[in-house]
């Protein structure tokens, strides 16, 4: 399969990359390598695809009108990955204006390139943050999810619509996964684990918000990836999966779909596996509840489970020792 992915220098990008070439997919990706974060470790992401000559990279904009619509009309792609988009809950309070071109013109631009040029299938990356003041837990798809707590939170819901709307007028298949808290090598370093990583080993505090009463379902990076790529041949049709709540779109090949552990992990149990990992302590600062965060997050995983027969379920206790083996070898 050709396969373009958006956002490929990222942390979820580079390693969903990094897999689809080992299994024999060819891969075109694209990314602007933004200062975010350091640039240089997207280039370091990167120069671990580009030894395999499956491998093409372009460096742009996606929001660009006509990179992405060029890269379609030449491209033949099987299937679309899209991961560029400006992430983060807490970056989004103070810099909301920079999460209008990523992710709201940006896929507005891949949508339009996929309707000249349609894949078999696009897989869009949405957010458990989406969920946003739902209280029921776990999350699943079939909910109501219409009070998002942030303006990152917003724009990913946004690009669901835009989504739903192009899948059904122009019948392009298209699966939106909603991630939860995803960790593992080569993550960002605005996430909680390189922070905290970083500053247990310089002996600074570490900022634990809602003093620490807060549970994510924290998925490690090689699940999610293997989730996604089951799903690459599970394009929505006009059937509904039996014995399952499926989100299929009852208009569109639509269908939105949890990537999550299913199994909350409380803040400071990870907190605790990082110091373990580390064989170091953190010096705590308990903080408030950060404006825009909720406290729990929680993914049912039924409907995955149904699609591919296939549910993250690395614990976090071998995740977290991968994690910290590749920041202690790639920070030193
Ligand atoms: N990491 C998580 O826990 C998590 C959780 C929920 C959802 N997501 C979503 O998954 C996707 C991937 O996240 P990630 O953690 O890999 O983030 P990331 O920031 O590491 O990756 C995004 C990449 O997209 C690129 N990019 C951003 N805007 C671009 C633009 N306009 N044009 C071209 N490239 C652009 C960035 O340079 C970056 O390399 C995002 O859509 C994010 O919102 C991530």
């Amino acid at each position: 399969m050709h396969i373009f992915i958006t956002g490929v220098a990222g942390f979820i990008g580079a390693n969903a990359a990094n897999q689809l070439l080992a299994i024999g997919h060819r891969v075109t990706g694209i990314d602007n390598l933004n200062d975010y974060y350091d640039p240089q470790l997207k280039k370091d992401r990167l120069q671990r695809l580009e030894g395999d000559n499956k491998f093409q990279f372009v460096k742009g904009n996606i929001q660009d009108p006509g990179i992405l619509a060029g890269l379609f009309a030449d491209g033949g792609f099987d299937a679309v990955i899209h991961m560029a988009a400006q992430a983060g809950v807490r970056y989004s309070i103070d810099n909301p204006r920079s999460y209008l071109d990523s992710n709201l013109v940006g896929t507005f631009e891949l949508l339009e390139a996929a309707r000249a040029n349609p894949p078999k299938h696009m897989l869009l990356a949405s957010t458990s943050s989406a969920y946003g003041a739902n209280t029921e837990m776990p999350y699943q798809e079939v909910q109501k999810a219409d009070h998002q707590m942030s303006f990152y939170a917003a724009t990913k819901k946004a690009t669901e619509a835009m989504a739903h709307s192009y899948a059904h007028l122009y019948a392009l298949p298209i699966t939106m996964f909603r991630f939860f808290t995803v960790y593992g090598p080569w993550g960002r370093p605005d996430m909680a684990p390189i922070k905290f990583a970083r500053k247990i080993l310089d002996g600074t505090p570490i900022d634990v918000y809602n003093h620490g009463n807060m549970r994510r379902d924290f998925t490690y990076v090689d699940d999610l990836v293997r989730a996604l790529t089951l799903l690459l041949d599970k394009a929505p049709t006009q059937t509904p999966i039996a014995d399952v709540a499926d989100s299929l779109s009852p208009v569109a090949p639509f269908r939105v779909v949890n990537i999550g552990n299913n199994k909350p992990v409380e803040l400071l149990d990870f907190i605790s596996e990082i110091e373990m990992s580390l064989g170091k302590q953190a010096v705590q600062n308990l903080m408030e509840m950060q404006a825009g965060d909720v406290a729990a997050t929680w993914a049912d995983t039924a409907l995955l489970e149904a699609l591919t027969g296939y549910v993250p379920r690395t614990d976090i206790k071998i995740g977290v020792k991968a994690f910290v083996d590749w920041y202690q070898s790639y920070y030193g």
